[in-house]
C-alpha cells in the first residue's frame, strides 16, 4: 500500500502516520510518499492500494494536490481512498471533485472520510487554547482508529458533503487568483535567515535574498511557512497579527521540512 500525504502544520502528517501504524500494525506493508515530493517524478504509477492524506483548503482539494492528481496513473490500482482534515468539515466540496478527477481517469474513489482536526487558516481564527486544542487532536485519533479500521476492511463508503455548490464557488476563485495568494505575506524585522519558510515549502515559492524571503508567485497558501518560522516574523495581512502559531504536538520540524 502506499500513502501520498500533503501537510503543512502536521495535521495530515500525523493522520498519514497513524493509519500507516494501524495498517502496519495488522500485517499490511505502508509506504508513505510526500505528494510534493512524489510529483518530482514523471507520471505516478501506484499499484495495489492507494491512499492520499491531505487537508481540506477553501472547501477543496488544495491546489497543489489539484496538480498532483493529473500526474496520477489509477491503473494498476484497486482500491483508492482519502482522508482529508479540517478545521469543520460543515462545508465542502473536496469529494466531489475527486470522484469526478477519478472518474475522468476511469476510475473510482472508494472510501474518503474527514477528519475535524483544528484549522490552521490564521487569518480567519486563532489556534485554541491548549486543553480546548487537546481535546480536539484527541478526539481527532479516536475518528482516525475508526477510519483505519474501516479502511483496513475495504468498505466502500464516503462521508457525506454541505453545501457543495458554494463551495465549488469559493474554490474555484481562489484557483483563478493563485498569483495573488502571496501577495499579502509579511516578514519582520525579527527575520534570523534560517530559511526554515523556504524549506517547508512544497512548491519552492520561497527565495532567501540577503536573508530574508520573497515569495514568488507560486503559492497554494498551506501556510507551512507562517507556521513554521522560528521567530514567529511571518504574518499574512493584518489579522494573523497576534496569533499562535501551530504544529501537530506528536510531528517534528524535520519531517516537515523538504530541503
Ligand atoms: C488555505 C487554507 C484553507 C483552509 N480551508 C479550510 C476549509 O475550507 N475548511 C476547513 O474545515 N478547514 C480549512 N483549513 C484548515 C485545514 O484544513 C486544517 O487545519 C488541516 O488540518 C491542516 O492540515 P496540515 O497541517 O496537514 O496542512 C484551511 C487551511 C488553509 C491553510
Ligand atoms: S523561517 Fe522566519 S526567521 Fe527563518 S528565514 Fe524564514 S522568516 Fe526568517
Ligand atoms: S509560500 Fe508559504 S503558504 Fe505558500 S505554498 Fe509555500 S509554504 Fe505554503
Amino acid at each position: 500500500m502506499i500513502i501520498y500525504y500533503l501537510s503543512a502544520a502536521g495535521n495530515s502528517l500525523h493522520a498519514a502516520k497513524y493509519l500507516a501504524a494501524k495498517f502496519t500494525a495488522a500485517g499490511e506493508e505502508v509506504c508513505l510518499k510526500d505528494m510534493a515530493e512524489a510529483m518530482k517524478t514523471g507520471m505516478l504509477q501506484p499499484e495495489g492500494t492507494v491512499g492520499l492524506v491531505m487537508p481540506l483548503h477553501y472547501f477543496g482539494v488544495p491546489l497543489l494536490a489539484e496538480e498532483f492528481l493529473l500526474r496520477m496513473d489509477w491503473g494498476h490500482t484497486d482500491y483508492r481512498f482519502v482522508v482529508m482534515t479540517c478545521g469543520s468539515h460543515y462545508m465542502s466540496n473536496a469529494f466531489h471533485q475527486l470522484t469526478a478527477s477519478l472518474a475522468s481517469r476511469g476510475t473510482v474513489l472508494d472510501a474518503a472520510f474527514y477528519v475535524d482536526m483544528l484549522s490552521i487558516y490564521l487569518p480567519l481564527n486563532d489556534i485554541p487554547p491548549t486543553a480546548k486544542k487537546e481535546r480536539r487532536l484527541q478526539k481527532a485519533d479516536v475518528r482516525l482508529a475508526w477510519i483505519a479500521g474501516q479502511l483496513q476492511q475495504r468498505v466502500k463508503a464516503q462521508d457525506h458533503e454541505y453545501l457543495n455548490l458554494v463551495s465549488r464557488l469559493i474554490h474555484d476563485f481562489t484557483r483563478r487568483h493563485r498569483a495573488a495568494l502571496d501577495a499579502d505575506f509579511t516578514v519582520g524585522e525579527d527575520c534570523i535567515g534560517c530559511g526554515r519558510c523556504a524549506a517547508v515549502c512544497p512548491t519552492a515559492n520561497i527565495r532567501l535574498e540577503e536573508g530574508r524571503p520573497i515569495w514568488q508567485h507560486r503559492c497554494t497558501q498551506c501556510l507551512g511557512c507562517l507556521h513554521i518560522c522560528p521567530r514567529k516574523t511571518i504574518e499574512l495581512g493584518q489579522k494573523t497579527k497576534g496569533r499562535q502559531r501551530y504544529r501537530h504536538p506528536q510531528i517534528s520540524v524535520e519531517e516537515l521540512l523538504r530541503r
